[in-house]
């Protein structure tokens, strides 16, 4: 499963990339305007930082508009993918990208059915919101589930699932286990898939019996290089 963050914090971008994790990352205009930040400036700098894709999403909601902002957007950075909404002009628009070659993610999906309508447009990614849908009381990952099983029985389907919306691990784990290609992660929710409460415990009881022994890794190998000379 790849991971991209979902965020347009450079700060926390930069500190998320440094682990190695992050295949991606995903904006739309909501966390721009949190960041306080000048679009493409903002998407220029992610794009250096990050070598996959990095979606930004367009604010026009005709094709036409969609088109023209695309085009600014697209040539900001070779790995930017445009990200239109699920609507009939996003997915005119995304079947124009797509025929250019360009990575297009379509946004705000909420039922298999137009799921279905993204892949047949093209869409390189379809982005179902399942955090949204579980604060209206449906379960947003058997969308996932419906969705990853109907792209499988369509070869010619080449449209990855990136799960977003997702609001902790759990929704992670359910994703990779129905076979997601994506998840989008809020910065918070990447860092807590690496906490559990044994790991810490054991790990600080195995640092207080190797103190115990006096003994150092670094000390012991030079000891032998030194015998060895
Ligand atoms: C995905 O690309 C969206 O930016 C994001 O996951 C939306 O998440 P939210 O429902 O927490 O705003």
């Amino acid at each position: 499963m790849k991971f991209f963050v979902d965020t347009a914090d450079l700060d926390e971008i930069r500190d998320l990339a440094a682990t190695g994790l992050v295949d991606g990352v995903t904006t739309n205009p909501s966390l721009i305007a949190k960041s306080g930040r000048n679009m493409l400036d903002a998407i220029a700098e992610i794009c250096d930082v990050v070598p996959g894709p990095v979606s930004a999403e367009v604010t026009a909601t005709d094709v036409d508009g969609m088109l023209a902002e695309a085009d600014v957007l697209a040539s900001v950075a070779a790995n930017v993918a445009i990200k239109v909404p699920l609507t009939p002009d996003g997915l005119k628009t995304c079947k124009a990208l797509r025929d250019r070659d360009i990575m297009v993610n379509v946004t705000l999906c909420f039922s298999a059915a137009q799921a279905i309508l993204a892949a047949k447009a093209g869409a390189t990614f379809i982005s179902p919101f399942v955090g949204r849908l579980d604060d209206l009381g449906q379960r947003g990952l058997d969308l996932i589930e419906d969705i990853v099983e109907i792209y499988d029985a369509y070869p010619d389907f080449n449209t990855e699932v990136l799960v977003a919306s997702i609001r902790g691990p759990a929704h992670v784990v359910e994703a990779a286990r129905v076979g997601a290609h994506v998840s989008t992660l809020p910065p918070g929710v990447l860092r807590q898939l690496y906490q559990h409460p044994l790991t810490d415990k054991g790990l600080s009881a195995f640092l207080k019996d190797w103190e115990a022994t006096g003994q150092s890794i670094i000390e012991q190998a030079e000891q032998r290089k030194d015998a060895a000379e």
